[in-house]
């Protein structure tokens, strides 16, 4: 990384992913500034050689003072969880267009943003009408298409003087994750229920997308075209059970749950969250995402312009997290 820019400000460093890109960061050997805030749980990255500096993605004159000498912005904070459609846009979309245009202002060179493939949506079908394009699902793929718009919007405006790279990751997975450790602690049980429909899913393993983070923050020339990071394998639900009931030593007996059940669970789940105005842990989209839509996306992008291929397979990967969680005492 010799001739590479030096030094990185890093968002989101607190949450799952942003924590292991902070790991990645500092082990490549880069100078890391961590935004924080007061209410940030620093556990990830207390014991990491970053400098941090508070500051909230909806703050312009924060983000000023955290983007001085700073050479490339990594874009990893967002809301995957809102009480309101508005707080994914104020925080997803507004707050990526704040920070990319402090980071022009900054004279920063290069601005990775962490989107999303619920940015470009759910794979098309044959009978989708219209031509092929975008097509968000949910509120927070809108919020992630519109934050990634507001990107170039601030690029095109700027001239030129700073560079852009849009990532799109699956679901991620892996340690710090306690999305996925409802998973486990429901395999736990030896019974795990799964939607009728054969949702065909393509997970990424959250070192892997730290991998091609760091890609995208070295890599010359590349352009503004989404690129979307999945992982080496399209799987079932069938083979989710089998690698989830491999990591907790157990087999794992699927139970499936007729669409109409599962939807009516979402719709349930997520107003009973309003009601207690908590963002719904389980709600219409995650319902919707794992029953009745496809994920997946060509690896070779990925390859083409990063020269990444995510290479931990599902069993692999499972064994691995379900090794973390018990180390911790999550399990
Ligand atoms: N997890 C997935 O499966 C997945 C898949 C595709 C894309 N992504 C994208 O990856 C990124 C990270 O997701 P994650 O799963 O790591 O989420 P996460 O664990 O919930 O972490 C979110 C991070 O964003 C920060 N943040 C939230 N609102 C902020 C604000 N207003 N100002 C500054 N920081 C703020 C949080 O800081 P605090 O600690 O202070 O709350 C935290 O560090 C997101 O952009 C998400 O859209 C995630």
């Amino acid at each position: 990384m010799s001739d590479a820019p030096q030094t990185v400000l890093l968002t989101g460093s607190t949450g799952f992913l942003g924590s292991h890109i902070a790991d990645a960061l500092v082990a490549e050997g880069w100078t890391v500034r961590c935004t924080v805030r007061n209410t940030s749980n620093l556990r990830w990255i207390e014991s990491l050689p970053v400098e941090r500096v508070s500051a909230d993605v909806r703050s312009a004159d924060a983000l000023a003072a955290a983007l001085e000498g700073v050479d490339v912005v990594v874009h990893s904070a967002g809301l995957t969880r809102a009480k309101s459609d508005a707080d994914y846009q104020r925080v997803n979309a507004e707050g990526t267009q704040t920070l990319a245009q402090g980071a022009v202002e900054a004279g920063v060179s290069r601005f990775v943003l962490v989107s999303s493939l619920a940015a470009r949506g759910p794979d098309r079908r044959a009978s989708d009408p219209g031509p092929p394009g975008d097509r968000p699902t949910s509120a927070y793929g809108e919020s992630k298409l519109a934050g990634e718009r507001r990107l170039f919007q601030v690029l095109s405006e700027s001239g030129g003087a700073m560079q852009g790279v849009i990532l799109r990751p699956g679901g991620i997975y892996g340690p710090r994750d306690e999305d996925s450790l409802n998973l486990f602690k429901v395999a736990k049980t030896g019974v795990m229920p799964v939607p009728t429909a054969k949702g065909r899913l393509q997970p990424v393993y959250v070192k892997d997308v730290a991998e091609a983070v760091i890609r995208a923050v070295v890599r010359p020339n590349l352009d503004l075209k989404p690129i979307p990071l999945v992982g080496p394998e399209i799987v079932s639900w069938a083979d989710m059970g089998e690698a989830l009931g491999n990591a907790v030593g157990k087999p794992l007996r699927l139970v499936k749950i007729p669409d109409p059940v599962w939807q009516v669970s979402g719709a349930v789940a997520e107003a009973a969250a309003r009601l207690i105005r908590m963002p719904p842990q389980f709600d219409r989209r995650t319902a919707d995402d794992l029953s009745r839509l496809d994920w997946t996306a060509d690896p070779r992008e990925a390859e083409a312009s990063l020269g990444w291929r995510a290479s931990t397979h599902l069993r692999a990967a499972m064994e691995e997290t379900g090794r973390w969680y018990r180390e911790h005492g999550w399990l």
